[in-house]
Formats: C-alpha cells, sequence, structure tokens
C-alpha cells in the first residue's frame, strides 16, 4: 500500500460541502475544493439531471474532516462524479467502517499518517465491490469484502487498490468486518511477530476494554497459560474478565504497577503499551530479563475534545528512551508497531490478515462490537470513544439514518447528558472512597512507628530517670 494511494478518494470525486465555517488549524497545501453544493442540491430535478452523463449524476455522502479541533469538525458532505478508477483499483460500496483511537488524534492533528484537512478519515471498512478496474483479477463485482487503506474510507464509496482488500469469510458480519482488520493486525504482529508470545508468559495490556485490548486478549487465548493483566475503567472489569483478562487493573483509582508486582513481583515477559510518556517507562521496569516491551500508541497526548498542548507538550517530555548499553546490561528488548508506516509491506499485512481470517473461521477470535453509529452521528462515535466508554469496537455504518431516529436526536442528547452527570457523581464518590481507604490503610501503617517511638521516649525517660540519682551522688 503506497502513501500515493491514500487520498485517492477524494482525488477522483468532486467534493462538496455543506459548511464553510473557517477550519481550526487550515494547512497550506489543502486540496482544491469544488464550489458548495448542499446535499438538496445533490439529489436535483430529474429534468436537469436528464441531460448530464451518468458519471457526473453520481453522488455518494462522505465524513470529511474539515479542519483540527472538536467532533464537530467531521462533516458529513455529498460528492459528485462517480470515482474513476485506475488499474489495480476497486470501487468498493461501504456498508461499515470502523473508528480507531487515531481517528480521535487525527480530529486534534495529532496523527501524521492522515493528509490535511480537508481530506476523509478512516482506515478500515467492508462492503461489496461495485467495479474492479483494469489488471484486476482476483476480485469481482459483488465480493464482499473488507479493507484496509491509509485513509479515505469513511463514505459510502471508496476506491482502493484491490491489494488492500480481503474476502470476508461466510458468517462475519459486515459490521465485524469493519471491526477486524486495524485492530487485530496491530494486535496479531505485536503479540506474535515482535512478542513471541510462548506458554506459561505473563503480559501487561493496557486499555485491555479497547478495540486492540480485547484483539490482543482473544489472540493471548490462542496460546497455553498466559496470564493477562489488563487495565481499563472498573465498570469494563466484568465483561474483559469473561473474555480473557486474568488479573483486572482499574488504573483510574490504583498504581498498577504496585499491583502488577504484588501479583507478579518478579515482572512481566511482554508490555504492551498504547500510552506513551511515563508510562512507557513503567512498562520497561515491568519487565522481567528477557522481556519485551512493545509501544504502539500515545494515547496519553488525548485529554479533552480539543487538542490539550499541556498533555501533549507532557507527553513528549516524559518521552522513554535508552542507551542500547542499558538494554544489554538488563536483558530487555524495545520495539515500536505503527501500522499506518506498514501501509507499503502489502505481502506483511496479507500474511498476518490470512492467519487472523484463519482464526475467525476456526471461531478463536470474534470482534465484539460494543455501538453502531449512523454516518449522520459521527460525532456521538467519537464521543463514546473518547469518553472512555466503549467495550470493544466502534462502528460506523452508512445506511442513511431513519427521520424518526433523527427527530429524537436532541431528546437522546438530554438523556446522556444526564447521565453523564451522574456517571461523574458516581465515578467521583469512587475516587473519595479509594483516597480514604488509601488513607485508612497509611495511617495503620503510620500506627506501629507511632507506638514505636512512644516506647522509644518512655525508655529514654526511665534511662533519664536511672540518671538522675547518680548526678545527685556526684
Ligand atoms: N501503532 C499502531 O499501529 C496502532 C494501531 C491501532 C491502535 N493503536 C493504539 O492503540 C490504542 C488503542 O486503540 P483502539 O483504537 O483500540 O482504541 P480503544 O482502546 O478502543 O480506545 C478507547 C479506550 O482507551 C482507553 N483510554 C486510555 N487512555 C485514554 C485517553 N487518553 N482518552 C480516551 N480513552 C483512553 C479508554 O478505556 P479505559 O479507560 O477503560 O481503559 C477508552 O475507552 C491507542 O493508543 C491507539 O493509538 C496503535
Amino acid at each position: 500500500m503506497s502513501g500515493d494511494d491514500a487520498p485517492a478518494q477524494q482525488q477522483n470525486a468532486e467534493e462538496t460541502k455543506q459548511d464553510n465555517k473557517p477550519s481550526e488549524e487550515p494547512k497550506a497545501e489543502s486540496k482544491p475544493e469544488s464550489p458548495p453544493v448542499s446535499s438538496t442540491d445533490a439529489a436535483a430535478t430529474p429534468a436537469a439531471t436528464e441531460k448530464v452523463p451518468e458519471e457526473e449524476q453520481f453522488t455518494y455522502r462522505s465524513l470529511v474532516l474539515s479542519g483540527y479541533g472538536g467532533y464537530d469538525k467531521v462533516k458529513l458532505q455529498v460528492k459528485k462524479g462517480k470515482p474513476a478508477l485506475k488499474a489495480g483499483e476497486v470501487m468498493v460500496r461501504v456498508k461499515a467502517c470502523g473508528l480507531n483511537f487515531a481517528d480521535l488524534l487525527a480530529r486534534q492533528g495529532l496523527y501524521d499518517r492522515l493528509p490535511s484537512p480537508p481530506v476523509t478519515p478512516g482506515m478500515e471498512c467492508s462492503g461489496e465491490i461495485e467495479a474492479v478496474g483494469e489488471e484486476v483479477t482476483d476480485r469481482k463485482v459483488g465480493d464482499k469484502v473488507l479493507v484496509l487503506n491509509r485513509c479515505g474510507l469513511w463514505q459510502e464509496v471508496a476506491v482502493v487498490p484491490a491489494t488492500h482488500t480481503f474476502l470476508i469469510p461466510e458468517g462475519m458480519t459486515f459490521e465485524e468486518a469493519a471491526a477486524l482488520p486495524v485492530n487485530y493486525i496491530t494486535a496479531y504482529m505485536m503479540l506474535f511477530d515482535f512478542g513471541n508470545l510462548r506458554p506459561n508468559q505473563s503480559i501487561l495490556i493496557h486499555s485491555a476494554a479497547g478495540g486492540v485490548g480485547i484483539a490482543a486478549t482473544q489472540l493471548c487465548q490462542t496460546v497455553k497459560d498466559v496470564t493477562v493483566f489488563g487495565t481499563a475503567s472498573a465498570s469494563k472489569h466484568e465483561t474483559i474478565s469473561q473474555g480473557g483478562v486474568t488479573h483486572c487493573i482499574d488504573y483510574r483509582t490504583r498504581d498498577y504497577v504496585e499491583e502488577v508486582r504484588k501479583i507478579s513481583p518478579k515482572g512481566l515477559d511482554i508490555v504492551l503499551d498504547p500510552l506513551g510518556g511515563s508510562d512507557t517507562h513503567k512498562a520497561y521496569n515491568l519487565l522481567k530479563p528477557m522481556g519485551k516491551l512493545i509501544t504502539y500508541g500515545a494515547a496519553n497526548m488525548l485529554a479533552g475534545q480539543k487538542k490539550n498542548l499541556l498533555a501533549v507538550a507532557k507527553t513528549w517530555y516524559h518521552q522513554f528512551s535508552i542507551h542500547t548499553l542499558s538494554l544489554i546490561q538488563n536483558n530487555k528488548s524495545v520495539c515500536g508497531f505503527h501500522l499506518g508506516y506498514l501501509d507499503g509491506e502489502v505481502e506483511v499485512i496479507q500474511q498476518a490478515m490470512t492467519t487472523i481470517l484463519d482464526l475467525y473461521r476456526q471461531g478463536k477470535i470474534k470482534p465484539r462490537i460494543d455501538s453502531t453509529y449512523h454516518l449522520e452521528q459521527v460525532g456521538d462515535a467519537m464521543r463514546r470513544m473518547q469518553e472512555r466508554n466503549n467495550i470493544g469496537k466502534v462502528i460506523l455504518i452508512t445506511e442513511p439514518m431513519p427521520e424518526e431516529e433523527k427527530k429524537e436526536e436532541p431528546k437522546k442528547e438530554e438523556k446522556k447528558e444526564d447521565k453523564k452527570k451522574e456517571d461523574k457523581k458516581k465515578d467521583d464518590k469512587k475516587k473519595d472512597d479509594s483516597k480514604k481507604e488509601d488513607k485508612k490503610e497509611e495511617k495503620k501503617k503510620e500506627e506501629p512507628k507511632k507506638e514505636e517511638k512512644n516506647e522509644e521516649k518512655n525508655e529514654e525517660k526511665k534511662e533519664e530517670k536511672k540518671e538522675e540519682p547518680k548526678k545527685e551522688e556526684k
């Protein structure tokens, strides 16, 4: 997959915008835009469109990142004109798309693999092949496929190289297919290509209830007796423990390093680190000799809807670096993984994907869908992930949102706000309780010390009393 392929969808079709508010951080090299046309223009009267060639009448809805910032920066637009196919390409009628953490970072301008706005995000999707270009021999119209691409998949129609598509196995839904590529390839390559995971080993998986986290946990189950330590918000522990996490840790109220050490004093064989900053140091220190740290993200940079410079700076400031001599002396290994930079490695990706699809057929893995949103609700979908509410994958579907649902939206928003307030109250109470408990424990620890001190003082007094008569005699 070459970087040049990435924005093909945008180049082929004429873009039409519904909102022309200035973007927060406009980039100089933004692609030229066609004049704004509303969705109603796109559905022009038959009389007006009669003379227009079919290629030009062709319209499709597309999500476009219009500039960096909050949820509202991703807008649903209508694009005009049938995308032209180059040799080796296929056109996919998209049914479902995966939302990834990188899309949240990209919206804030923190993901360098997404071309600058205006651009259609989306690294994975599933759908049906609607047209094939010249030289495509192994795909045909009607094939159900899942797709991995650098970007451009959050739209009803996507044009991609045929080598970026994989046939969907029997029985797999479009939602599952869209949930598979990024999370499972990432987890698979980290665990088996870098990690060399073997029976009886131990591993720490952060965000164990997230997309990659669940994929990694399921893949760990394919190896005998692997002990999985998983961090996640407390409300997700029951689900991830049923999914195979041996020890669940609520990193929001507990020190996860201490919790791991309590159970595994010697440390761990593998730590997967999607957090970056100071957590990468912790990960390295948690390794046993011969242990492997695989770092693959910087989630700590994300704090709030818009770019938080303090969080970004803090993560950069605490960036982990190590001297090779230290690695040798400590018998540890540090690996870095970024799927976005493997886009030229078609064979490597195809090999991993083939194994993953086999594991699916054997019933050993199955993507967990957290929630499904229409393209119109992309902001809600992003919010769900960013506010740490997802357990598994958040999916966008291209099927238009029914009118009745659209009317229900404002009411839902109100309910959501109320629930958010309630959850926050509960969370704050939990944090307070846990702080109180910590204080109690500290007090308990302090008690014996106090008593020791008292005893010491008593001893001193006794000594002084014994000395008194001697002084008198003198
Ligand atoms: N290098 C690569 O090729 C690659 C590929 C895929 C993903 N990744 C990385 O892997 C990580 C997981 O990605 P994903 O797509 O599977 O997402 P995800 O884990 O589903 O992301 C959402 C979850 O992450 C947790 N989280 C931790 N820090 C967070 C923060 N600062 N803001 C919001 N949520 C936070 C939250 O769960 P809890 O708080 O409950 O844990 C949240 O529910 C991300 O860091 C991503 O960048 C890297």
